[in-house]
């Protein structure tokens, strides 16, 4: 194993175990709205904080994208951090939700580990390295339509001025696919894709934590991933389209019409 993928493990199943230790408490947590429908709990400041230790003692000179303390400057290695993806979902005891870990060399996605510790899952991938769940290699599904195709995404909860562009976009993938699922988790959305779970998924405004680690996985099971331009700007604006490479270009041909009322 990749001795840096080696170290993501270990500091995701630790905050796995941070966050496991509290699910059952989720009452007595305090929580903090960072902005409308954002939360954050102490759970999420120590995972990220266990995370950040672990990493650091082994790479002192490497720099984290986090998302709960920003940025900490280092040298060309970045790991980008969510430490629980799916905090709506923890609160509420809805049993959807990861650790989120990648490594970025000079800007290039290397490392990827996603962690479900309810289900004990383990998503792995290094560049070039392909993707395994626990000890068995990923791979997409061969999809090749939207008829009969389960497609992802995830809601604009957050950032709410998209949401009549993205019910445009829902309603022709809804009328032309098998189905929508809407999880809650991001980061487990995209494993789902890169274990075939799901064929494909689409969301507005995710954040770079939110889907460094995923795409990777996406990337190293036989998967594309692009931006609503169709190119690969997506850590940058957020908007991201994944699946096999015929997936992925249907999705975009899809939602194409709506996606400039997005861009706004
Ligand atoms: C959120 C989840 C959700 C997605 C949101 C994210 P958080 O992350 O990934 O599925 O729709 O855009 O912000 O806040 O739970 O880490
Ligand atoms: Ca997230
Ligand atoms: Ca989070």
């Amino acid at each position: 194993m990749h001795p840096m993928l080696t170290i993501a493990v270990r500091a995701a199943r630790s905050a796995g175990d941070i966050i496991l230790r509290s699910a059952d408490s989720i009452d007595r947590l305090h929580i903090d709205q960072k902005s409308k429908n954002d939360f954050a709990t102490e759970v999420d400041r120590a995972a990220e904080h266990d995370i950040i230790k672990i990493i650091r003692a082994a790479f002192p000179e490497h720099g984290f994208l986090a998302e709960e303390s920003g940025t900490h400057t280092g040298n060309d290695f970045i790991w980008v951090i969510d430490p629980l993806d799916g905090t709506t979902n923890f609160l509420h005891g809805f049993p959807q939700y990861a650790v989120s870990i990648a490594l970025k060399i000079k800007g290039k996605l290397e490392v990827a580990v996603i962690y479900d510790p309810l289900r004990d899952e383990l998503f792995t991938a290094s560049k070039g390295g392909g993707a395994m769940l626990n000890n068995r290699r990923l791979r997409v599904t061969p999809q090749n339509s939207l008829k009969g195709a389960l497609i992802g995404t995830g809601f604009p909860f957050k950032k709410q001025q998209h949401l009549d562009a993205y019910l445009k976009m829902f309603r022709v993938i809804c009328a032309d696919s098998a189905g929508i699922r809407r999880a809650g988790a991001a980061a487990l959305d995209l494993a789902y894709v890169a274990a075939g779970r799901l064929d494909g998924f689409w969301e507005i405004g995710l954040q770079e934590w939110d889907m460094a680690a995923g795409i990777l996985l996406v990337q190293e099971a036989g998967g594309v991933a692009t931006d609503f331009s169709f190119n690969d700007n997506y850590l940058e604006s957020g908007n991201l389209i994944v699946g096999n490479p015929k997936m992925q270009q249907l999705i975009y041909q899809a939602i194409q019409p709506y996606v400039n009322d997005a861009l706004k």
